[in-house]
């Protein structure tokens, strides 16, 4: 939790039941202590509280049910220590990076040329790979109204009311208003038409979901391009589509290969995906990927050379891990070019995300409609 509260009598200090000399008084909770203790004692106190959480192997309740390779794990602790900030210092790392954002972007069918590189960047997960494409939209329509001499004070977003809590984040902390499309009995998801319906000269974009949270149901996000092609012919307006695919970005290009709903269509110009979301990947991975250079407004890009060279970096926090840049990277590996491998992780995250979506939709309050219904 983010916020803490106050303490209240009972639990100013921590009630440990390891027994040594160095706890015979109990340890203050909220308040850093007046002596120290030997770190084999701090490393048994802090394990014995730990106990008390669950145990993520047997987490079926979320998306993060967590396990990975050993070599994943070999690979990341010894990463550990990387501040991914360092690009000069780690120079393989950031290859790393790069390498897994051409494989996203190929995955989903960016229009790239043989030589060209694809535009990208690692998150911390869904969240913030969100937060960054919608900037870039509010920046893209800005600059748009500013140049026809425009008002472009008054930013909207279209997004389903199914919509997950950091689209509303990102309305609110980057004042844009959040204009959700109604679910209504028996269909849980937005759509097509009246979000196409809603939109108008202040829409940044459409965010459609390629995984609804509350049921996993994928969006029709063809049905919005073909509609928004018709609008935007009319208008002049070019609204545009970013994908939500935190949850079906690694589930669709691999068990719905024929269903189209990424860079094939005109109109989708961003789409995140998150690493996490799959059971084979620890948490603190996302991804953003944009359908050209021209979809990120360059001036959003800050260029820093603290260490001597020139280093873009398009993201919400300076210092980071690099870890899990490092065990995502063989499961992509694994899986090798067009789809996963015999046993690659990938192919694990697919199965194990079957799994788990089939865990939510049996909890949906009817059985959601399954993607094939969409085609
Ligand atoms: C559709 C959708 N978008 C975004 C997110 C946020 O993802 P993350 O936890 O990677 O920030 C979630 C998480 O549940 C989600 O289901």
């Amino acid at each position: 939790m983010v916020l803490s509260r106050a303490a209240s009598d009972t639990d100013v200090s921590v009630h440990s039941t390891f027994a040594s000399r160095y706890v015979r008084s109990s340890l203050p909770r909220y308040r850093m202590p007046e002596n120290s203790i030997p770190k084999e004692a701090a490393y048994q106190i802090i394990n014995d509280e730990l106990m008390l959480d669950g145990n993520p192997r047997l987490n079926l309740a979320s998306f993060v049910t967590t396990w990975m390779e050993p070599e994943c794990d070999k690979l990341i602790m010894a990463s550990i220590n990387k501040n991914y900030v360092d690009m000069d210092e780690y120079p393989v790392t950031t290859e790393f990076q790069n390498r897994c954002v051409n494989m996203i972007a190929h995955l989903f069918h960016a229009p790239l040329g043989e030589s060209e590189t694809a535009v990208g960047v690692g998150t911390v997960g869904s969240s913030e790979a969100i937060m960054l494409a919608g900037l870039a939209f509010k920046r893209r329509w800005q600059n748009k109204r500013k140049a026809e001499g425009k008002p472009f004070d008054k930013p909207n977003i279209i997004t389903g009311a199914n919509v997950q809590v950091c689209w509303e984040k990102f309305a609110r902390y980057f004042e844009v208003e959040l204009k959700e499309v109604k679910l209504r009995e028996g269909y849980y998801v937005m759509d097509p038409e009246q979000a196409v319906e809603m939109v108008d000269e202040n829409t940044i974009c459409v965010a459609a979901i390629l995984g609804s949270t509350l049921n996993g149901e994928f969006e029709d996000v063809k049905r919005i391009n073909d509609l928004l092609e018709e609008k935007n012919k009319q208008t002049g307006w070019e609204t545009p589509i970013h994908v939500d695919a935190a949850s079906g970005g690694f589930i669709a290009p691999f068990l719905y290969p024929e269903l189209e709903w990424d860079f094939r269509l005109p109109w989708v110009k961003s789409i995140n995906v998150s690493g996490h979301k799959y059971g084979l990947v620890y948490p603190g991975i996302g991804w953003c990927v944009w359908r050209t250079k021209e979809d990120l407004p360059d001036e959003l890009i800050f260029h820093i050379n603290y260490l001597g060279s020139d280093q873009p970096t398009f993201t919400l926090n300076f210092s980071k891990g690099v870890q899990e840049h490092h065990g995502e990277l063989p499961g992509e590996r694994h899986g090798g070019e067009g789809g996963p491998g015999e046993d690659g992780a990938l192919q694990h995250r697919v199965q194990g995300r079957g799994r788990a979506a089939g865990g939510l939709l049996a909890q949906g309050p009817q059985p959601a409609r399954r993607v094939r219904d969409l085609r």
